[in-house]
């Protein structure tokens, strides 16, 4: 641990007598990879069955996102946030939906909670501009609320073709939602956190930390989210443990 890294665990609210404790935490969490757990508890759209995006390359899956009418959350939107970062990153962070400046700017993760999300991904030595940032939804639902099954459903056709041509080596999903509709389960966080899943659709390996905006609210588990970033860490310096 260096002394940048230190500066930047400080900036995130973690104590830095947390990191020894997390490091010894850490090395003991199992490296499991979880079955697909129970049924669908969602409806979810096979890919191949509605319109066919398998050949589209990445501009023309932006433009597609871009123009996209499929469920009523476009009448709302400033515009679509496809993503940002690196289209060949190794680590692909997935969130939930954009609120209101992500809609304003067309950028994920740019207000509060992109600013620990920064800081989380410097204390694990990685720039924003290194890694792939998107979310579930590509348009901002009205006054935040969760996305709808259905919403996740029509929008996750165009984060599979993401995922196909980013071919990332870790997906990182932050939060319960976005957790749950990648795993396609009803667990709870804490069951889904310190395992390496699959996101089947891809065959890639997953894991699931909290949501920036919950740290946010309830700065105590950011001793546990870094211990979900060394999970990544370690799993991005060896994909032998991924397999
Ligand atoms: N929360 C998300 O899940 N995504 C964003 O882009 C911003 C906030």
């Amino acid at each position: 641990m260096d002394s940048r890294q230190q500066a930047y665990l400080q900036a995130m609210g973690i104590d830095i007598w947390v990191q020894r404790d997390a490091d010894i935490q850490v090395n003991a969490i199992p490296l499991v990879t979880a079955a697909n757990p129970q049924a669908d508890p969602v409806p979810s759209i096979n890919p191949s069955s509605s319109d066919d995006l398998s050949q589209l390359d990445w501009s023309a899956l932006q433009a597609r996102v871009s123009a996209c009418t499929l469920c009523e959350l476009h009448q709302g939107r400033t515009q679509t946030v496809f993503g940002v970062g690196n289209p060949r990153a190794e680590l692909l962070i997935i969130g939930e939906a954009p609120g209101a400046e992500e809609d304003r700017q067309g950028e994920p993760f740019v207000g509060r909670a992109g600013q620990l999300l920064n800081a989380m991904l410097k204390a694990i030595r990685l720039q924003r501009q290194e890694v792939y940032i998107a979310n579930i939804l590509k348009c901002r639902p009205p006054n935040n609320r969760d996305p709808k099954p259905e919403e996740a459903a029509l929008c996750s056709q165009y984060l599979v073709r993401q995922i196909e041509l980013i071919q990332p080596k870790l997906i990182l999903a932050l939060g319960r939602i976005a957790a749950q509709r990648l795993l396609q389960t009803d667990m709870n966080l804490g069951k889904m956190r310190g395992q390496l899943h699959r996101y089947t659709l891809t065959d890639t390996p997953l894991i699931v930390t909290y949501h920036p905006a919950d740290l946010l609210r309830t700065p105590s588990d950011k001793r546990k989210a870094w211990q979900d970033l060394i999970f990544a860490q370690r799993i991005l310096g060896d994909p032998a443990k991924a397999v």
